[in-house]
């Protein structure tokens, strides 16, 4: 899409549906970002404590991070910024209702450097938005340039591998004609998913989607008109080619490569191989979050351990000094996005962290910065010269009796990956699988027998797949109208009744070929293998 028209599609869908959908009146207690203070973040990418004051850039911000950055940042100068302005008007309001007075908004195109404000910043968070723009190398750079020297960016994108069902379901919406230009659109996706088996696939990952809960959440996941995914090596390419390194991932212990590494045997790779294959295997359990510095960022160094501001007492407003004396008292739980889960602290550990004390057991929890040196071990980035005939082959129908099912072909990936890239020096289907064993999060449990995960799939059909490994009579093509399924006539029958039944969907006519697709998407769920016959 060329750069104009991308910016006017993704205005027009955040104008109409402003993203996230939350209560204005949802409070967020002062003490719970804490993983967002810029203190925090230059700690952990080893730039030293942040400035007094920071200047800290939200770029596509949406109606809910403004507050929360503001929140976690009393002392900070915010300038939250997004190309919909319904979006910024309602993160305005929500900042006027919480009395954060440090939050400036103004309307900002990421496609167009000319609209982005002046000066440099300390930090830069751009969360879920990189896979909006026409162009996500040029903003990328775009947005390096604007890091001060130590700064640091906080990027979030889409998984490639992880995403898979959610853009099964966006195919599977734009082949129904259900798009984020009618109000009406988003129920109806929801009322024809209802309609299908508890037990398939595409069911189970709209509902347990948390945005499906609202429309908004609806149109941001699944009537997107022009997101993406990227795999592991490509961001760890697209990070290098903007002149940026990970200073830390904003992940769960398990999404960080050097932990993953240790686990699966990989010690020998780069960040962007490791994490490439938390994906590929569907156990990256989140969206990847990184942390970036400059390439040409100062060293990074390692402070005295130091509590973190917003537990020491220092902080202005009386809610916070109020709510720090109660777990001063009382002690209490803080969540975490970056440690295995949320963090218990002792009511005597926040009275030495008031009193500037830095109580050592804490190092690891995050309410203490500085004492460790948390650089990443592995090298930052490997390329993968064959990804992307990979990945066409993972969208390429297979032709014959007993073929990959497309609606699992981010399975067969996993399955297929070692034996079709020997160039990766990744071992046979079953050393990985034993690898996997004390890690693997096997979804599938009833009703969901099987689908959601490579190494639970692998499990029930190990046979079947082996068999699968055997074959070298598959044909190819690339799409259904060059293919036929086994009984094509019943099968295209069997969707028009589908279609006839569901009366929440906008009246459309369906060439053979859409109807072939709907077929596979909405009717094969129980068959790992399919017949597809070259037309
Ligand atoms: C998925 S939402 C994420 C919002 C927010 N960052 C969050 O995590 O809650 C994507 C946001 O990017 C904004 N956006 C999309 N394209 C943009 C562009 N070219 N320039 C600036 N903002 C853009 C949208 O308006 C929307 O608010």
């Amino acid at each position: 899409m060329a750069i104009g028209s991308k910016s006017t599609v993704m205005r027009t869908q955040y104008a109409a549906w402003p993203y996230p959908k939350v209560p204005l009146l949802a409070a967020v207690p002062s003490t719970h970002p804490y993983e967002l203070h810029a203190d925090w973040l230059w700690d952990r990418c080893g730039s030293g404590p942040a400035p007094q004051r920071p200047r800290i850039w939200l770029a596509g911000c949406g109606t809910f991070q403004p507050y929360v950055f503001g929140v976690a940042n009393p002392h900070a100068e915010i300038t939250a910024t997004d190309l919909s302005e319904p979006s910024l008007a309602r993160a305005k309001t929500r900042c006027v209702l919480h009395r954060q007075r440090h939050v400036r908004f103004a309307p900002v195109d990421l496609d167009d450097p000319s609209t982005w404000p002046a000066g440099q910043f300390d930090v830069i968070e751009c969360y879920g938005v990189l896979m909006n723009v026409a162009d996500p190398l040029a903003t990328l750079r775009g947005l390096a340039a604007k890091l001060t020297e130590r700064g640091v960016l906080r990027l979030m994108v889409y998984p490639h591998w992880s995403r898979q069902r959610v853009f099964q379901l966006q195919r599977l919406a734009k082949l129904l004609g259900l798009h984020a230009g009618e109000r009406a659109h988003p129920a109806a996706l929801r009322t024809f998913v209802r309609r299908l088996p508890l037990a398939h696939p595409l069911r189970y990952a709209f509902t347990s989607y948390a945005d499906s809960k609202n429309d908004a959440g609806i149109v941001d996941g699944f009537l997107h008109a022009g997101d993406r995914g990227f795999t592991g090596f490509q961001l760890g390419a697209l990070a290098r080619d903007a002149g940026l390194v990970p200073g830390h991932w904003f992940h769960r212990p398990w999404g960080q490569p050097d932990a993953m590494a240790e686990r699966l045997q990989l010690n020998d790779r780069s960040q962007s191989f490791v994490l490439d294959y938390l994906d590929l295997w569907q156990e990256l359990r989140s969206n990847f979050v990184v942390c970036l510095r400059r390439a040409d960022a100062p060293a990074r160094q390692v402070q005295p351990p130091r509590p973190h501001p917003s537990f020491t007492g220092s902080e202005h407003a009386l809610r916070h000094r109020l709510r720090l004396l109660r777990l001063q008292w009382l002690g209490g739980k803080l969540p975490s996005r970056t440690t295995d889960d949320t963090v218990a602290v002792a009511a005597a550990d926040l009275r030495a962290l008031a009193r500037g004390d830095a109580p050592e057991h804490l190092a690891d929890c995050g309410l203490l910065l500085g004492g460790i040196d948390r650089a990443p071990r592995l090298p930052a980035h490997t390329d993968f010269a064959a990804e992307s005939a990979f990945l066409d082959h993972t969208t390429t129908l297979r032709c014959g009796r007993r073929a990959p099912n497309p609606l699992y072909a981010h399975l067969f990936a996993a399955f297929e990956r070692a034996q079709r890239h020997p160039e990766l020096g990744l071992p046979d289907l079953d050393a990985q699988m034993g690898r996997w064993l004390p890690w693997a999060d096997p979804l599938e449990e009833r009703p969901i027998t099987y689908g959601l995960t490579p190494y639970a799939t692998y499990q029930r059909f190990r046979v079947n797949v082996d068999e699968h490994f055997a074959r070298t009579d598959l044909g190819e093509a690339r799409d259904y109208a060059a293919v036929r399924l086994r009984n094509d006539a019943q099968c295209l029958q069997r969707v028009r009744s589908l279609l006839a039944d569901a009366s929440e969907l906008p009246v459309r006519a369906h060439d053979d070929a859409a109807l072939r697709e709907l077929f596979v998407l909405l009717c094969t769920h129980e068959q790992l293998f399919v017949t597809l016959e070259p037309a």
